[in-house]
């Protein structure tokens, strides 16, 4: 029987409803509304599009949104003054700088310089670090909201077997956190790991972050496994994800598409952390 699809943007949906309620929450009480600034480097086209979609949902949501554009050759040093100056600003609640940022800045700098507060990304070293310690404060849209679409399913977590494939900041790192927190038993594999299709064929949660095209094929993946499918790759004029959906459905017993899967969650959470470090900042 082919697998179950998880639909990213009806749960999506679902969970923009429950922030949208928080921001009029937050606006009746302290009579400002939260506010995102996104910081985009240069002219990378994948980005543009993500900012903009960002800067859409913010608006109608009513999250004040604003994007600061600046141009690919601007130095680092300036652009960690910009974030200065954000961090300073009592309207911006939370700071985003889109990746990737041009070579000659060093992008590790540029996310430790934005105030763990305003960090709704959750990529900086505090906010990694709340994450280990199972403290979920600002916690990786991306994840987080993967976590928010197995629960939403009735897919339970506690102990699975989680296999995680990626080991990236962004994704594979605080996937697995995530899991583990919530009693999974996790995995992480990755591009050195030896006879990989023996251990991804352990994952009853099978989280694809590797950022290869259709990769997964269907003897990596258990029976009635619970595939999420986190690539997002241009091949000629198509969207596809890690995994070579139409043969992993039959095997699977959850799938998520691409696009229409991950990527609407990946917003949505964004969302709710911008009114999380609203609170924090504010009470
Ligand atoms: N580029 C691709 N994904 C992301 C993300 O989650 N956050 C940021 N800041 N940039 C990205």
């Amino acid at each position: 029987m082919p697998a179950q699809l998880l639909d990213g943007v009806k749960i999506a949906a679902r969970l923009t409803e429950t922030v949208k309620k928080e921001v009029e929450t937050f606006q009746a009480k302290h009579g400002v509304r939260p506010g995102l600034t996104v910081i985009i480097v240069g002219e990378d086209p994948a980005s543009k599009v993500y900012v903009n979609r960002k800067h859409k949902a913010c608006a109608e949501l009513g999250i004040a949104s604003e994007v600061v554009r600046l141009p690919a050759d601007i130095a680092e040093a300036q652009l960690l003054q910009e974030i200065d100056r954000l961090n300073g600003d009592p309207k911006v609640n939370g700071i985003l700088v889109q990746l990737p940022v041009p070579k000659h800045i060093n992008a590790e700098k540029v996310l430790e310089q934005i105030s763990p507060k305003k960090d709704v990304d959750g990529f900086h070293p505090v906010n990694v670090g709340n994450l280990t310690v199972g403290k979920e404060w600002l916690v990786p849209c991306t994840p987080y909201g993967i976590v928010k679409m197995l629960e939403i399913s009735g897919i339970s977590i506690e102990g699975k077997q989680a296999v995680v494939l990626g080991r990236s900041n962004i994704v594979g790192k605080p996937m697995a956190m995530l899991l583990l927190s919530r009693n999974a038993t996790v995995t992480v594999c990755h591009s050195k790991t030896q006879d990989l299709a023996s251990v991804t064929r352990q994952g009853d949660i099978f989280v694809a972050a590797v950022g290869k095209p259709e990769f997964v094929t269907k003897d990596m993946v258990k029976p009635g496994a619970a595939v999420i499918d986190v690539g997002i790759n241009r091949v000629g004029d198509k969207l596809v994800g890690d995994v070579k959906f139409d043969e992993v459905k039959e095997v699977a017993g959850y799938i998520t598409p691409v696009p229409g899967g991950v990527g609407p969650l990946t917003i949505a959470m964004l969302l709710h952390n911008t009114v999380k470090a609203a609170q924090l900042q504010l009470g």
